[in-house]
């Protein structure tokens, strides 16, 4: 078929041909030891008792599971709790579950901004919030993130006072993809007053903060919101299994109308067999023992991570030191370039994502993505010892 004669909407000319998933599968050969992919540990995926969750709905809901339907009121009940526990007000109302929190982002995200207008996120920042920016048409006003505290308020207070007034913020306050940061107490209630100040929408995007192995997460953005300003997207994906595709949105009740529509628009609701299930799962709960679980293996992969690059990396790089998630972020000397450092890696058989292939603007080609949370801790310790051996040769 000619493609070539087929009148293509504006949007494709922004569309964002991310290569992460090149790049990903670049790295998938069995002998390959790969610190690439952002998966929660794969072993602690509890698949028997997602399972018998499915199998109970099935059998006491039967066909009613397998409809189309309203939201199943106690996964409401549930995440509204959720919420209240972390301090954000929350009235079922005002709950919207979602595919995933990358569909919360969609949606939110197409509420406030349209093509040729400004959001404002971090330089370098997760795929999926640039592909529902940029990769709509809009502008980017880019601001730092620091290694310790996360995004830089100074540089959003800049940003939000630039000419055109942007009309989205999208943050990720907990161990940032793919910088394993958080945002500070003391900067969230300064994000929180800053979008009040300045009337400007900001989605507090949350997959990870659950995946906390030291202390406790701080209380999220929303909880600092007196305006209505910040809108919360969660995610059960990290904390449970990505292919249940279920996240949420917390949003002014008022504004419930809309957002369903432009749901609608996307593929009408979620599945309502794995609402049921999940909501099965959390009622037998059993989400925290399984957090508890997955959360210790990643700190001693975290904490492997972080004494294998103390070890071999000490004079060639920098890296943060994240209390959770999934990710260290590692800047190497200006003369690395990540891209050949990746080629030569792969041929050394281990691998990790270039940290550009993150980067809203351009540069960052000196640095690098590594997940911990899938590989032993010995797995680990090689990984590092190989990449730092190939950054020496590079140097
Ligand atoms: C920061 C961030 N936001 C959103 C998502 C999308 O998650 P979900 O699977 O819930 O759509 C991811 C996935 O990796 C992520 O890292």
């Amino acid at each position: 078929m000619n493609t070539n004669t087929l009148n293509l909407g504006s949007e494709v000319a922004h569309l964002k041909r991310s290569d992460m998933r090149k790049l990903i599968n670049l790295t998938a050969a069995p002998d390959i030891i790969s610190l690439a992919a952002g998966l929660p540990s794969g072993e602690h995926i509890p698949v028997d008792e997602l399972k018998d969750c499915i199998a109970t709905v099935l059998e006491r809901d039967g066909a009613r599971s397998l409809q189309y339907g309203p939201q199943f009121g106690p996964l409401v009940s549930w995440i509204t709790e959720y919420m209240k526990r972390r301090s954000v007000p929350c009235e079922p109302g005002q709950v919207l579950i979602t595919n995933g929190a990358q569909q919360g982002l969609a949606i939110v995200s197409r509420l406030f901004l349209n093509e040729g207008e400004v959001a404002v996120t971090e330089e370098v920042t997760f795929t999926g919030i640039q592909q529902v920016t940029a990769g709509r048409g809009a502008r980017l006003r880019p601001i730092p993130t620091h290694a310790q505290s996360g995004a830089d308020m100074d540089a959003l207070e800049e940003a939000l006072r630039g000419d055109p007034r942007p009309k989205l913020i999208i943050l990720v306050p907990d161990f940032h993809n793919p910088l394993g940061v958080s945002i500070s107490e003391e900067k969230r209630v300064q994000a929180a007053n800053l979008a009040a100040e300045y009337d400007v929408p900001l989605i507090e995007d949350d997959p990870y903060s659950q995946l906390c192995f030291e202390g406790e997460a701080p209380l999220p953005i929303a909880a600092h919101d007196t305006s209505g300003k910040v809108f919360f997207v969660g995610s059960f994906s990290k904390m449970l299994a990505p292919a249940v595709r279920l996240g949420w949105i917390v949003a002014p009740e008022e504004l419930m109308p809309m957002l369903v529509a432009f749901r609608e628009s996307l593929d009408l609701e979620s599945s309502a067999l794995m609402q049921r299930s999940v909501g099965e799962y959390l009622q037998r709960g059993l989400l925290e023992p399984h957090l508890d679980s997955l959360n210790a293996t990643h700190r001693k992969r975290c904490r492997a991570m972080q004494s294998a690059l103390e070890e071999h990396m000490k004079d060639l790089a920098t890296w943060t030191k994240p209390g959770g998630g999934l990710f260290v972020w590692v800047e190497l000397d200006e003369s690395i370039d990540g891209r050949d450092l990746f080629t030569r890696a792969i041929e050394k058989k281990v691998a990790f994502i270039p940290g550009d292939a993150f980067a809203v603007v351009e540069g960052h080609r000196n640095t690098m993505r590594l997940s911990f949370c899938n590989k032993s801790p010995d797995q680990i310790e090689e990984a590092v010892s190989r990449l730092a051996r190939i950054v020496s040769e590079m140097m």
